[in-house]
């Protein structure tokens, strides 16, 4: 994160965080929701590390602990400040004086609860108010329901107020021009205008909003920018978030096709924010792709399969119905079809595993095909331990093979062994009780047993 735009002018991006989010109705802090795999919190903190600024603030309320290190997580250096009271926007951004105190030419104010902004509308704020020579831009849209959102008020299309909803007159609330919530502000007069703001309102808040009034009662101008409303929506309750989710999902879709990717039903492929599908990647309807999932040139996801973690390479087939879980590595060419899922492995090229099995901290050589069936037991309760098969192996169908175990490259098991000791190379190892026939017997039986 360097410097701002190209604009030459110095940047401080201030994130809200400390609302209480009740509507969530949550145990966890509402900017710790998920939106397509990251919190929401990140989705702003990504967006503005991506238009570009010198620093960055983040205002939350005490003990949001798990909050601070989801923020350390996306922008290591940045500033945290405590609202020690819920007393409205500008008071919030006021909890960041100090970092304000260092002097910025623009400053940036963002909700963590509007995870939807882009930044290239953050760069476009900033180059608005160095253009006006502004005081301050407000982000707003035109709302299907404006209703609960604070409106512009304009004269003669200049922006003179943002009146809060619970403030606004009748006239005013049939107002469609609706406040975003976020704002660019003259970093050099922003803290004499924020300091200005008083609470005499029906909320008895200190209003970011009313910095508008504000900068025009010392003779600044404001500026309105508008934005697409799907942008600003603003998470306060799990409706929201799933509408916000819906939006996301959207652009992601639309990128990963954009990039070469074929989804064959857009509307049912769920993407993580960082899902990477390379060019002519089939995704067919029904697939979840979770955080950490790349994709390799050429591959078929097949459908009802669902990823996360995984590092898939070219032309290989996976699912119907497969499970990728984190740490599994498919070299190319493999094929993993259903109900087959893998943890923690390594498949190397060409390895197929088409059915009903569970390879779970594992290495496999290329080549290897695994039976039908064939399970690693990896885990004695207490521990995780290793299996390694090497290249070119055969599996037989419903081998069990108990780790930390080994198979040598060439090797077979047998159908239904269950494999406890190590196999040699090209080795054919047999491990189940040898059968036994009794002639007749079960005509005996029924005849014994007939009433
Ligand atoms: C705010 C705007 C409103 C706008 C709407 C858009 C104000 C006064 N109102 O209203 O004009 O239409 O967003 O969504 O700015 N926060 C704090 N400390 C506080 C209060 C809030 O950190 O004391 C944070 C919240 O965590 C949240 C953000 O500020 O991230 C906005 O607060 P919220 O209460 O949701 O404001 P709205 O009522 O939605
Ligand atoms: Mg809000």
């Amino acid at each position: 994160m360097d410097l701002a735009g190209g604009s030459g002018r110095s940047c401080l991006a201030i994130v809200l965080a400390a609302g209480d989010g009740t509507r969530m109705r949550s145990s966890r802090p509402k900017v710790l929701h998920p939106l397509a795999g990251q919190p929401l919190i990140a989705h702003v903190l990504a967006a503005v590390a991506e238009a570009g600024v010198d620093a960055v603030a983040l205002v939350t309320a005490p003990g949001h602990d798990a909050v601070v290190a989801a923020a350390k997580a996306s922008v290591p250096n940045v500033q945290i400040f405590e609202q020690t009271e819920r007393r409205g926007t500008a008071h919030a951004v006021l909890a960041a004086r100090a970092a304000m105190e260092a002097g910025y030419d623009d400053l940036l104010v963002l909700f963590a609860d509007t995870p939807l902004v882009r930044a290239a509308t953050l760069q476009e704020m900033r180059r608005v108010l160095a253009e006006a020579a502004s005081a301050v831009v407000a982000l707003g849209f035109s709302a299907g329901d404006p209703k609960g959102y604070g409106r512009f008020i304009l004269e003669a299309d200049e922006l003179v107020a943002i009146r809060e909803d619970k403030d606004a007159s009748e006239a005013e609330r049939a107002v469609r021009l609706c406040n975003g919530g976020l704002m660019a502000l003259d970093g050099r007069a922003a803290l004499s205008l924020l300091d200005a703001i008083d609470a005499k309102n029906a909320q008895n808040e200190y209003y970011l909003t009313d910095v508008v009034a504000a900068a025009r009662a010392r003779g600044r101008k404001a500026k309105m920018l508008l934005a697409d409303e799907s942008e600003l929506i603003g998470v306060n309750d799990r409706i929201q978030l799933a509408a916000a989710e819906a939006v996301m999902q959207a652009r992601l879709r639309a990128a990963a096709m954009a990039g070469g990717a074929t989804l064959v039903d857009p509307q049912s492929t769920f993407l993580s924010f960082d899902t990477v599908l390379a060019r002519d990647v089939t995704v067919e309807p029904h697939v979840v792709f979770g955080p950490g999932v790349s994709v390799g040139e050429g591959t078929l996801i097949r459908a009802f399969s669902h990823l996360e973690g995984a590092r898939i390479g070219r032309n290989a087939i996976i699912g119907p119905f497969a499970r990728l879980r984190p740490g599994a590595v498919l070299e190319a060419d493999v094929h993993v079809g259903n109900f087959v899922e893998v943890k923690a492995a390594h498949l190397g090229q060409g390895v197929k595993a088409n059915h009903l099995t569970y390879l779970g901290d594992a290495i496999v050589g290329a080549g290897t095909n695994i039976g039908a069936g064939t399970v690693t037991c990896n885990y004695d309760g207490f521990r995780k331990s290793k299996t390694e098969i090497g290249a070119g192996a055969f599996i037989g169908v419903h081998t069990a093979l108990v780790a930390p175990v080994k198979v040598g490259a060439g090797a077979y098991t047998a159908t239904g062994s269950v494999i406890t000791a190590e196999v040699a190379p090209d080795a054919l190892a047999l491990a189940r009780a040898r059968q036994v026939e009794k002639p007749g017997w079960a005509k005996e039986f029924r005849e014994k047993n007939k009433t």
